[in-house]
């Protein structure tokens, strides 16, 4: 879903359609994630340095940037894995960097998760992994949970491979099968780190495929992490390219090409 009133935005200015940040546990709903000034370092290594972003329920906004920018610690710190140390996360109007676990958790319910290297338990049959969400977090029965796991794995095309093990497959297969299990819950938001990273252009294209899929059938806000410029493209409604801790510049990729920032040009450029 592409908002007409989003414009290209440069580092440093200010959106006139920026929303008010509700107070936690505020009961209006408001944009699906809203980060505002969002600082976060390692020891003496400053790794986001105010990161301000916005994503509507049903978007898809793809986060680009060079290796080592700080692209997986800003999910992390969305879906609450890391704190910030200071600025604000609004998911749905409500803040959530001074929850606590209970709270956080009952949060992370509405997020699903892929991580970069899929992370999906070794010792645990592609079934059981997909099972895993609902087996901890609703009072499925185990007939009913198998028929979600088969409904979603089907979703995915992977459901002929109910009993393998994750060692068992392979790089593309075990990035559907952890889309799967992220996607258990029926989540509001769906966040991918990487989700093409390490895989041939026909196997990428092919995750492309589903992501878009997958998008329209649940109507997700989607951020996804991603060097793959072309999938970026092919995925994600706006696009924000993350450097020195900053967003340099977002937006469609067409008001990205023509931003004059010569970073952006030269990241264009060399991914393209
Ligand atoms: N828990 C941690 N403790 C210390 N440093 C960390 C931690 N997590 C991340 N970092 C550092 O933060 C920086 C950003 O890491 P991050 O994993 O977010 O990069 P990235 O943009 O996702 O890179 P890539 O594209 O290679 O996945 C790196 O220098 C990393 O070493
Ligand atoms: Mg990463």
């Amino acid at each position: 879903m592409r908002h007409p009133e989003q414009k290209t935005l440069l580092a440093g200015e200010e959106s006139a359609a920026t929303p008010a940040i509700e107070s936690a546990g505020g009961k209006s709903d408001g944009p699906a994630v809203i980060l505002r000034g969002l600082h976060k370092s390692f020891d003496s290594q400053i790794v986001l340095d105010g990161i301000d972003l916005t994503v509507e329920d049903g978007e898809t906004l793809a986060v680009l940037g060079r290796s080592g920018t700080g692209k997986s610690v800003l999910l992390k710190l969305i879906i609450g894995l890391q704190k910030p140390d200071s600025g604000s996360i609004c998911i749905h109007g409500q803040e959530i960097t001074l929850l606590h676990l209970d709270a956080m958790n009952e949060i992370r319910k509405k997020m699903g998760f892929l991580f970069q290297q899929a992370a999906l338990y070794d010792s645990l049959t592609v079934e059981q992994n997909v099972a895993f969400p609902l087996k901890r977090h609703t009072k499925m029965t185990k007939s009913e949970r198998g028929d979600r796991v088969k409904e979603l794995l089907a979703s995915v095309g992977m459901e002929g491979d109910l009993k393998k093990m994750p060692s068992d497959l392979s790089g593309g297969m075990q990035k559907r099968v952890g889309l799967a299990r992220a996607l258990a819950l029926d989540p509001g938001i769906l966040l991918l780190d990487e989700p093409t990273a390490g895989l041939d252009p026909i196997t990428s294209g092919e995750i492309d495929e589903l992501i878009l899929k997958l998008q329209a059938e649940h109507d997700m806000a989607s951020i996804v992490v991603t060097h793959d410029l072309h999938s970026a493209k092919t995925i994600a409604d706006r696009l924000a390219l993350l450097h020195e801790g900053k967003v340099q510049i977002e937006g469609s990729f067409k008001e990205l090409e023509k931003s004059d920032n010569e970073f952006v040009a030269e990241f264009l450029k060399r991914d393209s």
